[in-house]
């Protein structure tokens, strides 16, 4: 009897040190992440598919005026007591969904925006021997299964959720080039961070989940900067290729860039009509629209 073992991903890292131009000036003195989707910030999907994937131990890189993070996986002591004398039980019991036996929880700081893969880097001393997932919180992917789906389907090495983007929107991303596209599981061959669309090696872009060997912190020890003059995680993979395989995961759901204007409104307005308490009426707002 054949048995397939699936590795325990126990920790998973939250960059979110990222200074949000594009969403100014909302993002000025309000972290990115704690951006709502319909009543819900970003980060509280990202975390919620950690979970949901079996991660046990949730890493935040912040930085500067994050505050509102920690404080948002915290008790509110003030909120919570007001709302239990008051008997409302059911909004009690969402201020507290996203607390988490203690210690489930560890914040280090990025002292200044050098970059995703330097991001990855300040966490170096809270991953062990382990592979271990990264969720970019930006990145909202409907379902919140693809890294319950991208544990499922890791033994070793790196593995990154790609998905196919327009050939305009390339210079934007991480471009990978595989050897078997027509499957939703491709070796990666080679990987190059926002490339011109000239050079692309295709048009699949790396999308914000990641299950990483912890050798990576090597290479991201010595990692010169890169792109946009900042330390890639892109390029750390990259350069292991050859010696540290890695495979491309299509994600099966849609995905909203959160992180541009554009992104975060399509989907407020997707996760509402797919909301059982909002959608007849949002549908029939936006029906008006199109009149
Ligand atoms: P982004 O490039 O989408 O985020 O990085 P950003 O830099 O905050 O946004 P813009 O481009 O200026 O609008 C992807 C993720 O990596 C984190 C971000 O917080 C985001 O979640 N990041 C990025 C860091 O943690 N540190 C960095 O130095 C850069």
């Amino acid at each position: 009897m054949s048995h397939i073992y699936i590795m325990h991903v126990k920790k998973a890292i939250f960059p979110v040190g990222g200074l949000g131009t594009r969403f100014l000036p909302a993002t000025k003195s309000m972290p990115k992440e704690m951006l709502p989707i319909v009543d819900k910030p970003l980060i509280q999907y990202a975390v919620e598919e950690a979970a949901n994937a079996g991660v046990e131990q949730f890493i935040f890189v912040t930085s500067r005026g994050k505050s509102a993070i920690e404080n948002h996986f915290d008790h509110s002591y003030e909120l919570e007591n007001n709302l239990l004398t008051k008997g409302k039980r059911k909004t009690l019991a969402s201020a507290q969904e996203m607390l988490k036996i203690p210690g489930s929880y560890a914040y280090v700081r990025q002292q200044e925006p050098a970059g995703l893969g330097h991001a990855i880097w300040c966490a170096r001393h809270l991953i062990q021997n382990e592979p271990f997932a990264v969720i970019l919180a930006d990145d909202l992917i409907f379902g919140q299964s693809t890294t319950k789906e991208m544990i499922k389907n890791y033994s070793s090495g790196n593995m990154v959720a790609v998905m196919e983007v327009d050939k305009q929107k390339v210079p934007s991303y991480g471009i990978v080039k595989v050897d078997n596209n027509n499957k939703d599981l491709m070796q990666i061959s080679e990987m190059v961070e926002k490339p011109s669309i000239e050079n692309a090696p295709s048009n699949l872009a790396i999308v914000g989940r990641y299950i990483l060997d912890h050798k990576v912190f090597d290479i991201l020890e010595k990692q010169e900067r890169g792109s946009s003059q900042e330390i890639q995680l892109t390029d750390a993979i990259s350069s292991q290729l050859g010696k540290v395989p890695c495979l491309g995961y299509r994600i099966q759901n849609e995905r909203f860039d959160c992180g541009s204007k554009i992104g975060f409104l399509q989907a407020n307005i997707s996760f509402a009509l797919n909301r059982k308490d909002l959608s007849s009426e949002i549908n029939n707002w936006l029906k008006t629209l199109t009149r």
